[in-house]
């Protein structure tokens, strides 16, 4: 099993990068990890120019083509990104636009969630990963939101940090329903 957390949050050591750990915590040792921070990426939005629906593949050669694969091989995508504006982060929509061409099926039946981090008004960021797995077809569990501003501030979200644990054990046992079918 390979876990994937694709991180949107410019900050690597931010809020969005604490839950997503504590998560990551529970799986680390027992099934492959890895956190991609999209801040290390150089990602284009999406130009429209539908090559993809021919081709099965984006015509922008940029860092994307190096996580296809890795999305690919995952079989549990949790998307975190920080509240900006009320939604996600222009990281993580370019890299939600530039999967267009994976809606048709090739990510069904992963398990997909998310943790997201505001101060205080969320807006449409939980709404926009979800309505993100759903035309992936992914198979969707509930997240994670944690509320907090500065970086560290998490920390005091104790209920945030809970689930967050909760999240990861729920994440291991249906992992290991999945393996065992
Ligand atoms: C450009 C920008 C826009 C933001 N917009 C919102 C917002 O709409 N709603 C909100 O609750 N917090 C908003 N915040 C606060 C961040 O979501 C908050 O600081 C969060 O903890 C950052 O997470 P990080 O440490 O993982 O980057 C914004 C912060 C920035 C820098």
């Amino acid at each position: 099993m390979k876990v994937i957390g694709v991180v949107g949050s410019p900050r690597k050591n931010g809020n969005t990068a604490y839950l997503l750990e504590e998560v990551m915590k529970f799986l680390r040792g027992k099934y492959e990890t890895e956190i991609i921070f999209l801040k290390d990426y150089d990602i284009k939005p999406c130009e429209g120019c539908h090559y993809c629906e021919e081709n099965k593949r984006c015509v922008i050669e940029d860092d994307m083509q190096e996580l296809y694969p890795k999305l690919k091989k995952a079989d549990v995508i949790i998307l975190s990104s920080p509240s900006f504006m009320g939604g996600v982060t222009s990281r993580l929509r370019a890299f939600m636009e530039r999967t267009w061409f994976l809606r048709k099926g090739q990510l069904e039946g992963k398990i997909g969630t998310y943790i997201v981090v505001g101060r205080r008004k969320i807006g449409s960021t939980i709404d926009e990963i979800e309505e993100y797995l759903t035309r992936l077809k992914m198979t969707k569990i509930p997240g994670v939101i944690g509320y907090a501003f500065e970086k560290g501030d998490i920390l005091k979200d104790k209920e945030a940090l809970k689930e967050a644990q909760k999240l990861g054990k729920w994440i291991l046992k249906l992992s290991e329903k999945l393996e065992g079918v």
